[in-house]
């Protein structure tokens, strides 16, 4: 697949690796389209009982491409990245994460719709929607604060700081940490046994595991219309310029010249 998501295919397993690795495999509109489509195929596809997401080059992904954003912002349910996000987390499959480097943005959320992930000792994950002028994605405004409560869900969402490895084991967010060395060999291993298992069994108890998935999808629809209106904002549009000119954000809202 031309779109930089490379589509392993064997035995019951689908690997999605995320592979712009210059640019740390930040996603575009293309990718998000890939992605959807691979899930939606995934999903009408009974022999397929694991998804694997990974990244090439030492990173996970470095979440949105805000470049891509400011060009192109998702402007209807239908846009590829929405597409994406109902897809996980509707996908009857088991989804496997092998997470190292750089997790940002929708590299941590879309953590909170797998089922195990596995975490490399450089994995640094982070939720810098405030600080970009943007609001949470992919129902993590619910999940998050689910898996780890209220405040310390806000301390990560509202200060947008990464965390390591080991903090995302203490909340939960990853089973297990490997070297980063050992972790596609782990990660394929872990898959592996799972697509073992008996298949009705395992994709039945995944989606037993998930009941909450109506919630999930208002919540998805919620977050949706305020993102749009946050990705106009001038906001974002100072927090993505301030990225690309590798200087601090201003949002005191005086004017530049002052
Ligand atoms: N969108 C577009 N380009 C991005 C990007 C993103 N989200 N993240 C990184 N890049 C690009 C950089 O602009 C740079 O491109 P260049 O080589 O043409 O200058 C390249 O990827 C490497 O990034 P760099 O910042 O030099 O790498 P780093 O190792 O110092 O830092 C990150 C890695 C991920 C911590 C840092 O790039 C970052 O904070 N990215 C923005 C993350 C973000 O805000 N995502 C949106 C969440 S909604």
């Amino acid at each position: 697949m031309s779109s930089t998501i490379i589509v392993n295919r064997q035995n019951g397993i689908v690997e999605l690796c995320f592979d712009r690795p210059d640019k740390k495999n930040a996603l575009t509109t293309t990718m998000y389209e890939a992605m959807a489509d691979a899930l939606t195929d995934i999903a009408g596809d009974p022999s397929v009982r694991v998804v694997l997401f990974t990244g090439n080059g030492g990173s996970f992904t470095a979440g949105n491409d805000l470049k891509d954003f400011l060009a192109n912002p998702p402007s209807s349910p239908d846009a590829p990245v929405f597409r994406f996000l109902r897809a996980l987390a509707s996908s009857p499959a088991v989804l496997v994460a092998a997470v190292s480097g750089p997790a940002v943005g929708i590299g941590t959320t879309l953590l909170l719709h797998c089922d195990l992930v596995l975490a490399g000792e450089s994995a640094r994950f982070s939720l810098p929607f405030v600080n970009l002028g943007l609001v949470p994605e992919a129902a993590s405004s619910l999940l998050l604060p689910r898996l780890i409560g209220h405040q310390r869900a806000a301390q990560l969402m509202l200060l947008g700081e990464p965390f390591d490895a080991q903090a995302a084991l203490g909340y939960g967010l990853v089973n297990k940490i490997l070297p980063d060395s050992a972790l596609a060999a782990a990660a394929w291993e872990l898959a592996g046994k799972l697509a073992a298992k008996a298949p009705a069994a395992l994709l039945l108890t995944k989606k037993l595991l998930k009941s909450e998935s109506i919630s999930v999808a208002d919540r998805m629809i919620e977050e949706a219309r305020d993102f749009r209106a946050q990705l106009d904002s001038s906001e974002f549009r100072e927090a993505a310029t301030a990225f690309f000119e590798k200087r601090p954000p201003d949002f005191s809202g005086k004017p530049k010249d002052c």
